[in-house]
C-alpha cells in the first residue's frame, strides 16, 4: 500500500489581503493533511498563490505598481498567513517562479503535440474578477450592469485573437471518468452540478488572451499569454518538479490525493483540469472536494462586497485553534455556512473551555495533589473503565472513514463527544470519595481518564494542533508520538515522570450583552 498523500489547496490571487474565505479553505486541507500524518503516511501539503492574469496587472495598475513587486508584497501575507493558522503545509507556491514557467510550457506544449489547440477568435463574455468566461445564459442584467449569475461580479465584452482548447472533445471521457469514480467530486451534491453541466455539452475554450501582458507567454507566439486557469492549475504539477516525471517527487505523489477546493472553482478542477490532464496523457487527481462558502450577512464574503472578516483580528482576540474547532464544527463542510461572533464565543465555552479543556486541567490537578504529580499505575479497573476505551478505540474505523470521504463534521462530533463522556465518567467515578477508602480503585480511575485525555487529545490533534499539544506533552508523550497508533496500544502512559505543567488551555469569554 503507498503510504504518500498530497493534498493541496487553491492558489489564493494575492489581489487583496487573506480574508476568511482563505483560511477556512487552508484550514480545511491542512485538518486532513495533519490526521494522515497521524495515520502514518508521508504528507506532501501544497498552497500557495496564483499571480498572473487581468485581475492581478488591473489590481497592480491600481497601486502603481509593476506586478511583480505587487504581487511579492501580498504573496508574502499569504505566506504569512500560514504561519498564523498554523498550517503544515510543507511547500509553499508561487505561479511566478521559474519552476512553475517549466511547467507550464511543457503543458501547454503537450496540448499543442495532442492536437487539442488551435488558434482562432474569441468573442464572447468575460469576468476579470473571476478570470472565467460566460455564456449569454450564464450572465443578467443587474441595475443596467451586466453581471455573472453565479458570482454576481461584472463580465465585459471581449472580442480578440486567442488559442483554443479542444474541450468539446472530452465530453463522454469526462462523463466516463465521472461514472467510474464515484468519489472523484464530492460532496455528491457537488457531483451532480458537474455532470449536469457537462452533459449540457462542452464549448472549446479559449486558452490565450492578447489584451494584456502579464502571464506566461504561449510559447510560439509571445502575442499571447496563456489563460491564467490553465496556467494556475498546472502548480499542482509544478511543486512535484515536473515535467521530470522520473523525479522521485512526481512519483511519490502524482495523482494527487485530493485537491481541496471551494465551489466557486469546481468547473475549473472537475472540467478543465481534467480534460488539460487527459489531452497532455497524465493521471488524474483522486479527488476533487468542493466545500460550500463561509457567508457573512448571509452572502459570500469578497472583497468587491466589502463584507470581509479578518482571520487575523479573530486569531489576536480569540486564538487559533478556537478559529479552526469553530470553523469545523460549525460549519457544516460541504454546505455554505454563516458565522457570527457569538456562535463563536460559544463554541468556545461550551466544547473547549467547559469541555476538553476543564477535563484537563482538572484531573492534572488533582493527580498533582494527589498523585505526587505522576499519573497512577493501572492497578484496579472496572467495567466502566475499560469500556470508556474500548468505545474510543472501536471508533477509530469510522473515524477514519469520515477523513477519508472528507466528513469532517461527523468526524468533530464524535471525537468531542468521546470528551463529554470523559468528563461524566470522572465526575461519575468521583475519585476525590475514594482517597483514603480504595486507593487502587482510585489509580485506576485516574490511569483511565488520563488514558482516556491522551486519546481524545490525538484525535483532536488535526483540528487543534497547538493545545493538544500542550496537554500530550504534559503527560510526556512527544511530538513524534502522535500517532493513531499510540492509541491502538495500550499501557504506554508513563507513569515514572511527573507531569509537567499546564497553563490554561482556553480562557473562556464573558458575553458583553
Ligand atoms: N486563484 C484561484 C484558485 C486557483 S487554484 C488552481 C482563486 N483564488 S481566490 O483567492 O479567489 O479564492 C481561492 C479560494 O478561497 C476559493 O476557491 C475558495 O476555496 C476560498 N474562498 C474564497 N472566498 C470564500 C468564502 N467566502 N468562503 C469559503 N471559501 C471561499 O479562486
Amino acid at each position: 500500500m503507498s503510504k504518500n498523500f498530497y493534498i493541496t489547496t487553491p492558489i489564493y490571487y494575492p489581489s487583496g489581503r487573506p480574508h476568511m474565505g482563505h483560511a477556512y479553505s487552508s484550514i480545511v486541507a491542512d485538518i486532513f493533511a495533519r490526521f494522515k500524518r497521524l495515520e502514518g503516511y508521508n504528507v506532501l501539503f501544497l498552497t500557495g498563490t496564483d499571480e498572473h492574469g487581468q485581475k492581478i496587472q488591473k489590481e497592480a495598475e491600481k497601486n502603481n505598481k509593476d506586478p511583480k513587486i505587487f504581487c511579492d508584497d501580498i504573496s508574502e501575507t499569504f505566506r504569512n498567513l500560514t504561519k498564523t493558522l498554523t498550517l503544515s503545509n510543507n511547500d509553499f507556491i508561487r505561479t511566478t517562479e521559474s519552476r512553475h514557467l517549466k511547467s507550464v510550457n511543457e503543458i501547454w506544449n503537450r496540448l499543442i503535440n495532442s492536437g487539442d489547440i488551435y488558434l482562432d477568435k474569441y468573442s464572447g463574455w468575460y469576468s476579470v474578477s473571476d478570470e472565467a468566461y460566460y455564456d449569454v445564459e450564464e450572465i443578467e442584467e443587474n441595475n443596467g450592469i451586466k453581471v455573472s449569475k453565479t458570482s454576481g461580479s461584472t463580465v465585459e465584452w471581449v472580442e480578440e485573437e486567442s488559442y483554443f482548447f479542444r474541450l468539446s472533445e472530452f465530453q463522454k471521457r469526462l462523463l466516463d471518468h465521472y461514472k467510474k469514480n464515484e468519489d472523484f467530486i464530492l460532496p455528491k451534491s457537488r457531483k451532480n452540478e458537474v455532470i449536469k453541466f457537462v452533459e449540457k455539452g462542452l464549448k472549446d475554450l479559449s486558452i490565450s488572451r492578447t489584451s494584456f501582458s502579464w502571464g506566461i507567454p504561449v510559447p510560439e507566439n509571445k502575442k499571447h499569454v496563456i489563460y491564467v486557469w490553465l496556467d494556475a492549475l498546472t502548480n499542482y504539477l509544478s511543486a512535484l518538479n515536473f515535467p521530470n516525471t522520473k523525479d522521485e517527487k512526481y512519483k511519490s505523489f502524482w495523482p494527487a490525493d485530493v485537491h481541496v477546493i471551494g465551489k466557486d472553482i469546481l468547473r475549473f478542477h472537475a472540467v478543465y483540469w481534467p480534460a488539460f490532464l487527459l489531452a497532455a496523457k497524465l493521471p488524474l487527481p483522486k479527488r476533487i472536494f468542493g466545500h460550500g462558502w463561509i457567508l457573512s450577512d448571509d452572502k459570500k464574503m469578497s472583497k468587491s462586497l466589502g463584507n470581509i472578516l479578518d482571520p487575523i483580528e479573530v486569531i489576536k482576540d480569540y486564538g487559533i485553534d478556537q478559529l479552526r474547532y469553530y470553523l469545523i464544527k460549525e460549519v457544516s463542510l460541504g454546505n455554505d455556512g454563516s458565522i457570527s461572533m457569538q456562535n463563536l464565543k460559544n463554541c468556545i465555552n461550551n466544547d473547549l473551555a467547559n469541555n476538553y479543556g476543564n477535563l484537563c486541567q482538572r484531573v492534572f490537578a488533582f493527580i498533582k495533589k494527589n498523585c505526587n504529580n505522576k499519573i497512577p499505575k493501572k492497578i484496579d479497573l472496572n467495567d466502566r473503565d475499560i469500556k470508556l476505551i474500548k468505545n474510543l478505540k472501536d471508533e477509530i474505523p469510522q473515524l477514519i472513514e469520515y477523513i477519508n470521504k472528507q466528513n469532517l463534521n461527523e468526524y468533530i462530533k464524535t471525537v468531542i463527544n468521546f470528551s463529554f463522556e470523559a468528563n461524566k465518567y470522572f465526575n461519575d467515578s468521583e475519585p476525590w470519595a475514594l482517597k483514603e477508602k480504595d486507593p487502587d480503585r482510585m489509580c485506576g480511575i485516574l490511569n483511565t481518564i488520563v488514558e482516556q485525555i491522551k486519546n481524545i487529545s490525538i484525535l483532536l490533534n488535526p483540528v487543534l494542533p497547538i493545545s493538544t499539544k500542550k496537554v500530550l506533552n504534559t503527560i510526556n508523550i512527544s511530538d513524534k508520538d502522535i500517532l493513531i497508533d499510540n492509541i491502538r496500544k495500550n499501557n504506554n502512559l508513563n507513569c515514572d515522570i511527573e507531569l509537567k505543567r499546564l497553563d490554561i488551555l482556553f480562557k473562556k469569554i464573558e458575553n458583553d450583552n
